[in-house]
């Protein structure tokens, strides 16, 4: 009976730590206009003072949890990444110790859709030939491809541009340029071949890109279960380089990559 009982009292114990091991500290529901509950969508919540972004993706009935065991207590401010849309309104959310936070996120049709691409999505979405795109994968090493599209550079501006680039030592980051000490040569002809295809894809014909913005889907079912919580260091508030960019390739918001080396 004793050891009965002391069975039942050790397995009651185990299942309320598996409950406050996986006790919720901060939900909600993300849905829009145009698809009701979404699916999905990665939700990030950033500690007020704190370098570090925590994300989650929702489920299918467009919920998402952040285990206790991942957010301490304090102001969160909530950001969302969906391809197309943006926060309607600020994300926030007050986390205390101990109690569970709800914080349901409407979605609007994002007002630049081309802020939102990351490099892979821009280069698939740029016409041309894999040989023309090929030489842009090393570009990526400093820099997202958004910075090269957005560039107004006709192609000889563009061709003394990749010459410059050619003589970055490879940490280099926007904010922090490092020439590197023994020259490296870049032919002229090579530095125009890709120059006059950059041309074509970038800003420097008009205001807009003359094709259609192409974005990922999603991920749904069985490849939304495949992303863990996240973490992400933000360098302007940390003294060591974690991320050069955004993790999933987008620019850098304003002071987000600052160094502080
Ligand atoms: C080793 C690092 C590095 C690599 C690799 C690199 N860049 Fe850059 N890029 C930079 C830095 C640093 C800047 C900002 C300073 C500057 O413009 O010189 C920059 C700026 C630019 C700009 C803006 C220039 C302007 O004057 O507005 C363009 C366009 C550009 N890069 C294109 C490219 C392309 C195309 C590639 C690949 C073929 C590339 N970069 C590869 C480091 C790099």
């Amino acid at each position: 009976m004793k050891i009965k009982t002391l069975l039942l009292a050790t397995s009651m114990l185990m299942a309320a730590g598996v409950v406050a091991s996986q006790a919720q500290a901060l939900s909600g529901k993300v849905s829009s206009t145009e698809e009701g509950a979404m699916e999905g969508v990665l939700v990030s919540a950033q500690r007020s003072g704190s370098p570090i972004t925590v994300t989650v993706v929702t489920d299918q009935s467009g919920s998402y949890r952040f285990p206790a065991a991942r957010l301490a207590p304090g102001s969160y401010a909530l950001r969302i990444r969906a391809a197309g849309y943006e926060l309607d309104g600020a994300g926030a959310a007050e986390v205390a110790a101990g109690r569970a936070t709800t914080a349901d996120l409407r979605l609007r049709k994002a007002h630049d859709l081309a802020a939102q691409l990351t490099s892979t999505e821009w280069l698939i979405s740029m016409p041309g030939t894999a040989e023309q795109k090929r030489p842009l994968i090393e570009c990526m090493s400093c820099h997202t491809v958004e910075r090269i599209v957005r560039s107004k550079l006709r192609a000889p501006e563009l061709a003394a541009v990749l010459k410059r680039m050619q003589n970055y030592a490879n940490n280099s980051t926007v904010q922090h340029p490092q020439k590197r000490l023994v020259e490296r040569e870049l032919s002229d002809k090579r530095a125009r071949e890709v120059a006059d295809y950059l041309e074509t894809v970038n800003l420097s014909a008009g205001e807009s890109w003359s094709y259609p913005l192409q974005t990922l889907p999603r991920p749904r079912g069985r490849q939304r279960g495949t992303i863990p919580p996240l973490h992400r260091f933000d360098r302007s508030k940390t003294r060591s380089v974690i991320w050069r960019c955004d993790r999933i390739g987008r620019e850098p918001k304003a002071g987000l990559s600052k160094r502080r080396l």
